[in-house]
């Protein structure tokens, strides 16, 4: 079957580190390359995070570095969640890879400039590149056949009562995004919230018993203490966000999603960063994103389970 060209930008982060597991353990993608944003933590660490879940899933692909801060504001990390490394928890391998020499700006451009074929663009951390691309290059725009992203939300917010991380990082980068004209699927707290893992299926993906699967459930393992104790309406289960930007290319049917008009909020004394999705079409403006908001969970754990047990 042919494989789904994709680039991948994160800022790992452990469910970004799941996500490039399902990512590259899946088969399904050709994975053009990974850059990485700031936004879990300092770009010098989410770079140097991204090294070292390649290096430990032994994934040979090029490395872009990317901004160091958002477009206009100052940058915000979420080591609330994520610890002081971005990915505390297990002991990961020092990384054997370097990362390119060229931005991440650049390297997409370049990428997308020699390919005859249209390229996926996949962000699960701030927009910055992803916008600051769209703006330095807007000839290659066409080139971009979608951007599935996980950020934003419906009905809820992580930073502020409304305005998810991703999103609310880097306001303006997510309002040129959504403005530009390529189709976007998001996938926002309202079906992230739904994809949860709980300590049984973490077990299960420690019984792998390759080192991605050990890795992986000490990843969930840290990442689950923020949620049992601020989200206990999730009965003990963590949201796993990033990876449903990648199981909805996989598996799209695995979703229930509705092709809304999406705005974001950037100068809201209260709303600021907030995805303002126009769910019953109210304003009669064409929709230009696709909004998922559900997902059958069963399957999503099994599907991070077949990727990652087909890892080292
Ligand atoms: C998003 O914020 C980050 O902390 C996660 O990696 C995810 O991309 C969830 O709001
Ligand atoms: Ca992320």
């Amino acid at each position: 079957m042919k494989k789904i060209p994709i680039i991948i930008d994160c800022d790992p982060g452990h469910d970004d580190a799941l996500m490039l597991m399902l990512a590259f353990g899946s088969e399904k993608f050709d994975i053009k390359a990974v850059t990485t944003s700031a936004g879990n933590q300092t770009q010098e660490k989410t770079l140097n995070n991204a090294l070292k879940i390649l290096t430990l899933i032994g994934a040979k692909v090029p490395v872009y570095r990317g901004a160091e801060k958002p477009l206009f504001r100052n940058l915000i990390i979420a080591d609330h969640v994520h610890g002081e490394t971005g990915l505390d928890g297990p002991s990961l391998p020092k990384p054997n890879i370097n990362s390119e020499s060229i931005s991440a700006v650049e390297g997409i451009a370049q990428i997308l400039q020699s390919s005859k074929e249209k390229i996926i663009l996949v962000p699960t951390g701030p927009l910055t590149n992803i916008a600051t691309f769209l703006l330095a290059y807007p000839h290659l725009k066409d080139k971009i056949e979608r951007i599935s992203l996980m950020g934003g939300g419906i009905f809820r917010g992580n930073m502020t009562p409304l305005a998810e991380f991703n999103i609310f990082a880097d306001p303006e980068a997510a309002h040129l995004v959504f403005k530009s004209g390529v189709p976007i699927t998001m996938c926002g707290l309202d079906v992230t919230h739904k994809a949860l893992v709980f300590q049984k299926d973490i077990e299960l993906l420690r019984t792998i018993g390759n080192k991605s699967g050990t890795a992986a459930a000490d990843l969930m393992d840290f990442f689950s203490i923020f949620y049992r104790s601020n989200r206990t309406e999730l009965d003990g289960g963590a949201a796993l966000h990033d990876p449903c930007a990648i199981a909805w290319l996989m598996e799209p049917d695995m979703f229930k999603s509705k092709s809304c008009f999406v705005d974001v909020e950037i100068n809201g004394t209260l709303t600021t960063g907030t995805t303002v999705v126009d769910f019953y079409n109210v304003t009669g403006k064409e929709a230009n994103t696709e909004v998922v908001y559900d997902i059958d969970r069963e399957r999503y754990i099994q599907l991070l389970h077949d990727a990652i047990s087909r890892l080292p």
